[in-house]
């Protein structure tokens, strides 16, 4: 495992040395894992000499929503959140991809507060450079975790908050000390959710299906990205509904998604080889298509996408 560390982190509107990045043990934020964020990757593109960010708006926009429903209140614009995202970015001098962090916390107080006058909500990024996994090119063994999904009636799976990576930890856990990787885990329903740090797809019949945002999954861009290069670049069918575990055994081909994920095939699960038991035909071309994306390679979808050195990158290296 890469260790993490960077140069700088940004912290409460100003960029800090890593060491430094500190939060006093007291705070919400440590004793009971009150934050919201996002997980973000920005994209190197060889051929223009800069680093893209995927979709950051559409992570913002989350990141609200989150913050919203905890009642949240974050001092920064957007812009100015964007700014320090960019700042941070190049003041540790990426020029290969990563995985960055915004996350909002709350600071010292109790249980009960929220609101500005009481408890401070404080902000850090952190950026981490990420190559992909060579999982994405043999996939994964996945299996369905005993543990269910945190339920929007107790822990909205759709807020991105650190408390709810608890549930995550106990599936990631428990599936590795069973010999899998990432499992499968079910909501209270008992229909397919997500994984601990992905959504699902599968190919069945052919058809692409996914849990709809309402199986107590995370609202994932990654997952809203596939779903529309699937049904206008490959000419898929798309289809959001319950997914029975069963399912999972006989459809043809999945994979997890996810802004730290990517495309992530999966092989096989709870020892049922999916198709031939290597990543199939469909999660291949979206692997291709995605990646292209997010290097700016497709015209169509350059609006996704945030350049962190505008130029710069360039200009420095000639
Ligand atoms: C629990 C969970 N579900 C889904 C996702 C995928 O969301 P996104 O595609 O927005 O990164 C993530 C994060 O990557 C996650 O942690």
């Amino acid at each position: 495992m890469p260790k993490m560390t960077a140069d700088w982190v940004w912290m409460d509107g100003r960029l800090v040395p890593w060491k430094d990045a500190t939060l006093h043990v007291a705070t919400e934020c440590v004793l009971r894992g009150e934050n919201v964020f996002e997980g973000e990757r920005a994209y190197w593109s060889e051929e223009e000499g800069e680093l893209f960010m995927f979709r950051h708006a559409d992570h913002i926009r989350r990141l609200r929503e989150g913050a919203r429903i905890m009642r949240m209140s974050i001092p920064y614009s957007d812009a100015e959140i964007e700014a320090a995202c960019i700042s941070l970015i190049r003041a540790c001098n990426y020029r290969s991809g990563i995985h960055f962090r915004p996350v909002v916390y709350f600071a010292d107080g109790e249980l009960t507060q929220y609101r500005p006058d009481e408890i401070r909500t404080g902000m850090f990024i952190l950026a981490l450079s990420m190559p992909s996994k060579d999982t994405l090119r043999t996939g994964v063994k996945s299996c369905v975790s005993t543990w269910r999904r945190n339920g929007d009636l107790s822990s909205p799976s759709r807020v991105k908050s650190g408390a709810n990576y608890h549930n995550s930890r106990l599936a990631y856990i428990e599936a590795r000390l069973n010999g899998f990787g990432p499992p499968i885990m079910l909501n209270n329903a008992g229909k397919v959710a997500e994984g601990p740090g992905a959504c699902i797809m599968m190919m069945r019949q052919g058809r692409l299906v996914t849990p709809p945002v309402t199986a107590d999954i995370l609202e994932s861009i990654t997952r809203e990205t596939l779903m529309e290069l699937a049904r206008a670049e490959l000419g898929i069918e798309v289809v959001e509904r319950d997914i029975d575990r069963s399912e999972l055994y006989v459809c043809d081909e999945a994979f997890f998604c996810g802004s730290g994920a990517e495309v992530l095939p999966i092989s096989s699960i709870d020892h049922y080889d999916l198709g031939d038991g290597t990543p199939g035909q469909v999660t291949r071309a979206l692997q291709d298509l995605y990646f292209r994306a997010a290097r700016g390679a497709i015209p169509k979808y350059r609006h996704w996408l945030t350049p962190v050195w505008g130029g710069a990158a360039r200009a420095a290296a000639e």
